[in-house]
């Protein structure tokens, strides 16, 4: 055996210190917020100001990009790296607001658990509820933080059913709020029972100071608060609402904190956890279901490709999770797809304003791969012997779209263009299958249509024309029931490139009608996660 491909046991060792995680939340939860506080914490920023992203500025950049302009702090837009109580913490962005897409979903496949933020005000919302079905498609571990509980809010308990009902994950309070919403005093550790009495500082710039009081002398000094704190405890103890690490591994329990990132109470109890309870980098199935060990040679696979992120280049970098193996810089891979050799001379680690070279990186960590036009969302890279890891899920589009050339003359460029936007992932292309030539682009964002037309424009230099489409809902069905469904005024068969048949309907109350009418049609969810079309 060489040396290139023998057992690293540095590789092990790296992989146990690597937390790599997602945030996902609802718009304005608090996500930017908390990773401000996080970055705070660990110390990797001295002063955090209050992150007043204005409505304009967001709108024209990522939030992190917004966060790294404000703050003058060099952060990426996909990945955060920092180190807390001597680990490497990677937190991969999930672009909300304006900037939701695949990507968003995408990330998740590269994460090893997740942060679920919800506003106590708001509890569970639309956005969240979607991420969080990624989560459960891969059995992602999940921490919940209820944030903004310095101001007004619902009652915690009502909180916890709302959880367990809506999305099936079992809320286990490590911490409990002593005061009520708006007059937030600290938490209750269930863990040893302890009061944790925070102090605000301005505007939460620095650390909150925090104080550990015994159980009597909290009694003492807060009262009623402490008292009723006491009875929403005792009743969680007594439906057994206890931390349980398994469970929570497993992907069906959530470990619960109780705070706000603004004012940073409870911040480094999430941050502890992301250290203490959530996973390191773990050995990762391949294709065949068989786990790849952690110091088997290199082997990674690429879940965001973005690109011009340099407007002074025309460049692709794919974003690459390490699995197995150490990554030096300079290496030179093999795309998995093509057999091809692929060099990593310009691998980068920050792709904010700047970009640093990055020379090693180990599992759990997140390689950019610069000159990358030629790797798709999915692709495995790797060192030594053959090696390939599932494909990343397609997701329900909800967005559509037809789209044709403004310049009849420009078809070819046309052609050219959707065909490798389609592969870099940036939007669904549907065909239809009985010959109209007319593509109909699908999207889960409609930030995708904008990069679509923007790139097929500077990129191709062919102009799109997109018309709407009138759907809303799409199933994945057969060709038996397309053949009926070609007889129902408003809806649509058409064919993705992997030869998936997707039935649009233009209203989800059509489509509850014919599925009670023809329970024998195939009309089946599209994969919105982790199960590859
Ligand atoms: P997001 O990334 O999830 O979209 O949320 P972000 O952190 O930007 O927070 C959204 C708003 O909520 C921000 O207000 C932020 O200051 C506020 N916020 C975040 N955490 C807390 C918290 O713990 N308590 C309170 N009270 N507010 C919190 P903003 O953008 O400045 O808007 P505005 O509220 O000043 O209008």
């Amino acid at each position: 055996m060489s040396l290139a491909v023998a057992a690293d046991v540095g590789v092990e060792a790296e992989a146990a210190r690597r937390r790599t995680f997602a945030i996902i939340s609802h718009p304005d939860a608090g996500k930017t917020t908390l990773t401000e506080k996080f970055l705070l914490y660990a110390g990797a920023v001295a002063e955090a100001g209050a992150v007043k992203a204005r409505a304009g500025r967001r709108r024209a950049t990522s939030d992190w990009m917004a966060l790294e302009q404000q703050r003058g702090i060099s952060i990426t837009s996909t990945v955060l790296q920092f180190t807390y109580r001597g680990h490497v913490v990677n937190l991969l962005d999930t672009p909300g607001h304006r900037d939701f897409s695949e990507d968003t979903y995408r990330v998740l496949a590269a994460a090893d658990a997740a942060i679920m933020v919800l506003d106590v005000a708001k509890g569970v919302e639309a956005q969240t509820l979607k991420l969080f079905e990624v989560c459960r498609a891969r059995s992602l571990p999940v921490l919940t933080f209820l944030n903004k509980y310095d101001r007004p809010g619902r009652d915690p308990l009502g909180l916890l059913d709302e959880i367990e009902a809506r999305i099936g994950l079992r809320p286990t309070p490590v911490t409990w709020p002593v005061g009520i919403p708006g007059n937030f005093r600290g938490v209750i550790d269930r863990r040893d029972g302890s009061f944790v009495r925070y102090m605000r500082t301005a505007h939460g710039a620095s650390s909150a100071p925090e104080e550990r009081v015994d159980a009597e002398r909290a009694a003492a000094e807060e009262g009623d608060a402490w008292h009723q704190a006491r009875e929403a405890t005792a009743l969680l103890d007594e439906v057994g609402a206890g931390l349980d690490v398994a469970s929570f591994l497993a992907g069906s329990s959530s470990p619960l904190f109780v705070g706000s990132a603004l004012t940073n109470f409870g911040v480094r109890h999430v941050l502890d956890a992301v250290v203490d309870l959530a996973p390191p980098a773990t050995a990762r199935l391949d294709d065949s279901d068989l786990p790849r060990p952690l110091d088997a040679p290199f082997a990674g696979f690429v879940f965001k490709i973005q690109a011009n992120m340099d407007p002074a280049h025309r460049d692709h970098v794919a974003f690459v999770r390490v699995c197995s193996g150490r990554f030096t810089r300079g290496m030179i891979l093999v795309h998995g797809p093509s057999g091809r050799p692929f060099s990593t001379k310009y691998a980068a680690s920050v792709f904010g304003a700047e970009r640093d070279t990055i020379d090693v990186a180990y599992p759990g960590d997140v390689v950019g791969l610069v000159n990358a036009s030629g790797l798709r969302i999915g692709d495995t890279l790797y060192g030594a012997e053959p090696v390939a890891f599932p494909p990343i899920a397609t997701f329900a589009p909800e967005l559509f779209a037809s789209a044709r050339p403004r310049d009849t003359g420009r078809h070819k460029q046309f052609t050219k263009g959707i065909t490798q936007l389609e592969r870099e992932g940036v939007v669904q292309v549907l065909h239809d299958p009985d010959g109209d030539p007319v593509p109909v682009l699908a999207a889960v964002g409609a930030m995708q249509f904008e990069v679509f037309s923007h790139r097929l424009a500077h990129e191709f230099g062919a102009e799109v024309d997109l018309a709407p489409a009138p759907y809303k809902v799409a199933r994945r069905t057969d060709r038996r029931t397309t053949e009926h469904l070609r007889e129902v005024r408003g809806t649509r068969v058409l064919a993705r490139a992997d030869g998936t048949l997707l039935a649009l309907f233009d209203s989800p109350y059509q489509l509850q009608r014919l599925e009670q009418e023809h329970p024998d049609w195939r009309l089946d969810p599209v994969v919105s996660a982790g199960d590859p079309a």
